[in-house]
């Protein structure tokens, strides 16, 4: 089982959408997944231009020559696709939507009828049947991650894939101090890799499990506090 997983942070591997995703990708290996992990910060990936030449003159194929092409074998090659960000602007880093935008090479051009809804088919070469979601946000609330549960529900219907649930931590930033001040967070971490496990050998992730990972870490009164003393008025 192949999986690739998309981190869009632009802290990379640094950032607390790094860390959640290493206990994932723990879990994951753990269920014998091949896992692979790009960063799409710091890839060569040009804006898409719009011209649709990938579905008239160069069929499957962008015009521009650089990261994303390797990035496109990549998704065509997984089995499921993950793809990761921290809440940025109530919705994806510019970074992964960017590399997003130029994954239409995989979609034909013309339009089919799927569950009564136009949609783009997807090219043969293209498997990834499953797509999940990690992010992790500043915020408490997990309302905070709808808008992008929504998009990124809606581009799974149109990459034909199946969306097959959200790995959401609302305030990671808290997950090390809580640690470091000998607070009890093993089981979130035990959680997150859990998750990552159930998703390969399940294709999905358990209720349960992702609410074990997004639990109350400390009551939302100290949270603003914490802030308070981090940022206070600058
Ligand atoms: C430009 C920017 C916009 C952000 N927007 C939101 C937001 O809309 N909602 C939210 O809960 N957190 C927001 N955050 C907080 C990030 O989601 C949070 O800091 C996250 O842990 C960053 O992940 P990273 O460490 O992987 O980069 C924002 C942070 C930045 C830098």
């Amino acid at each position: 089982m192949k999986v690739l997983v998309i981190n869009g942070s632009p802290r990379k591997d640094r950032g607390h959408t790094g860390g959640i995703l290493s206990h994932f990708i723990e879990g994951m290996k753990e269920a014998k997944a091949d896992v692979d992990i790009i960063y799409s910060k710091g890839l060569d990936i040009g804006d898409c231009r719009g011209c649709f030449n990938c579905w008239t003159n160069t069929p499957g194929k962008c015009i521009q020559d650089d990261d994303m092409t390797e990035v496109l074998a990549k998704m065509a090659d997984s089995d499921i696709l993950v793809l990761a960000t921290p809440v940025y602007v109530d919705g994806m880093t510019g970074s992964l939507k960017s590399l997003l935008d130029r994954s239409i090479p995989l979609l034909h051009g013309r339009f089919e009828l799927r569950n009564d809804h136009c949609r783009h088919p997807r090219r043969a070469y293209a498997k990834a049947e499953k797509l999940a979601l990690v992010s992790v946000s500043g915020f408490t609330e997990m309302d905070n991650f709808d808008p992008l549960i929504v998009h990124v529900k809606a581009l799974s219907k149109n990459m034909g894939c199946e969306f097959v649930g959200s790995l959401l931590r609302p305030y990671a930033w808290m997950l090390d101090p809580a640690q470091e001040q000998g607070a009890h967070v093993s089981d979130i971490i035990e959680a997150i890799k859990q998750a990552g496990y159930e998703l390969v050998s399940e294709g999905t992730m358990k209720e349960e499990t992702l609410a074990a990972v997004a639990r109350e870490i400390i009551p939302r009164d100290e949270v603003i506090k914490r802030m308070q003393g981090y940022f206070g008025d600058k």
